[in-house]
């Protein structure tokens, strides 16, 4: 109750600070985690997982719960989260499991190098705040750094490029619509799922995406809901 209030306080200040970066008010719910990591198999391992953009860990808490054995690299570009997430590190028995190491990256994801493939990413990356080129080079560095057959999930809150567009001037509609453009694209060819978290601030879609052995060949097949923004 206490760690979820300093956590929940911890990330409206850095939204506040650094809204760019944020990209949302609060962090994310434990049902939107649950289906965030629904695609590592339970009990798993020897796996090497990346989240980008960690955050008070949410996801990350989910993750390590969800593994048996292996390697998960986070990796978060605000310097408050990262530290953050270091302290957990060393003292919430949530981040501690024998046979799995944990380990913070604090810099930019773009901008990683652990050496590392990975079976799993998880992303919180608030995609619909950068622009479209940004987008793509994420798109691209997790298509690179997933191992043949590994998965993205990634999250995207409902309908937030159409709630926008009314509201913002030109240049911002421009930007939305070129990004709009960019994740229906990748969604097209490697979704394979898409599942609605209703209960998160606000609800979301967690996107489950897989580079190889199923892009193109039957687009959006298992999606639940497609998103029209
Ligand atoms: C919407 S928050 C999600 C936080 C957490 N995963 C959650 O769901 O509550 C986005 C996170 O991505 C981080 N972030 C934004 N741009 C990043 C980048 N280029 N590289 C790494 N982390 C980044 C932000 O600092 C923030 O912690």
């Amino acid at each position: 109750m206490v760690r979820r209030a300093f956590e929940l306080l911890t990330f409206l200040r850095q939204s506040i600070r650094d809204f760019y970066h944020t990209g949302a008010v609060l962090p994310s719910s434990k049902s939107l985690a649950a289906e965030m990591v629904s695609e590592i198999p339970a009990g798993c391992g020897p796996v090497n997982i990346l989240e980008v953009g960690a955050g008070t860990g949410v996801f990350s808490r989910a993750i390590i719960e969800r593994v048996g054995r292996g390697e998960i690299d986070l990796c978060e570009i605000n310097p408050r989260f990262a530290s953050l997430l270091r302290k957990r590190l060393e003292k919430d028995p949530s981040f501690k499991k024998p046979g799995v190491t944990v380990r913070v990256y604090e810099l930019d994801a773009r901008l990683l190098e652990t050496g590392r493939k990975y079976d799993h990413i998880v992303s919180g990356l608030p995609m619909n705040g950068f622009d479209a080129v940004a987008v793509r080079e994420f798109f691209d560095l997790f298509a690179r750094l997933l191992k043949p057959g590994g998965t993205l999930s990634y999250f995207e809150y409902i309908g937030v490029r159409a709630v926008k567009m009314p509201f913002s001037g030109k240049s911002e509609r421009r930007r939305l619509r070129r990004v709009g453009a960019v994740v229906r694209r990748m969604q097209r060819r490697y979704q394979y799922k898409c599942r609605k978290v209703l209960s998160n601030f606000p609800p979301a879609y967690a996107r489950h995406l897989r580079f190889d052995g199923g892009p193109e060949a039957s687009p959006a097949r298992g999606s639940t809901e497609r998103d029209p923004a």
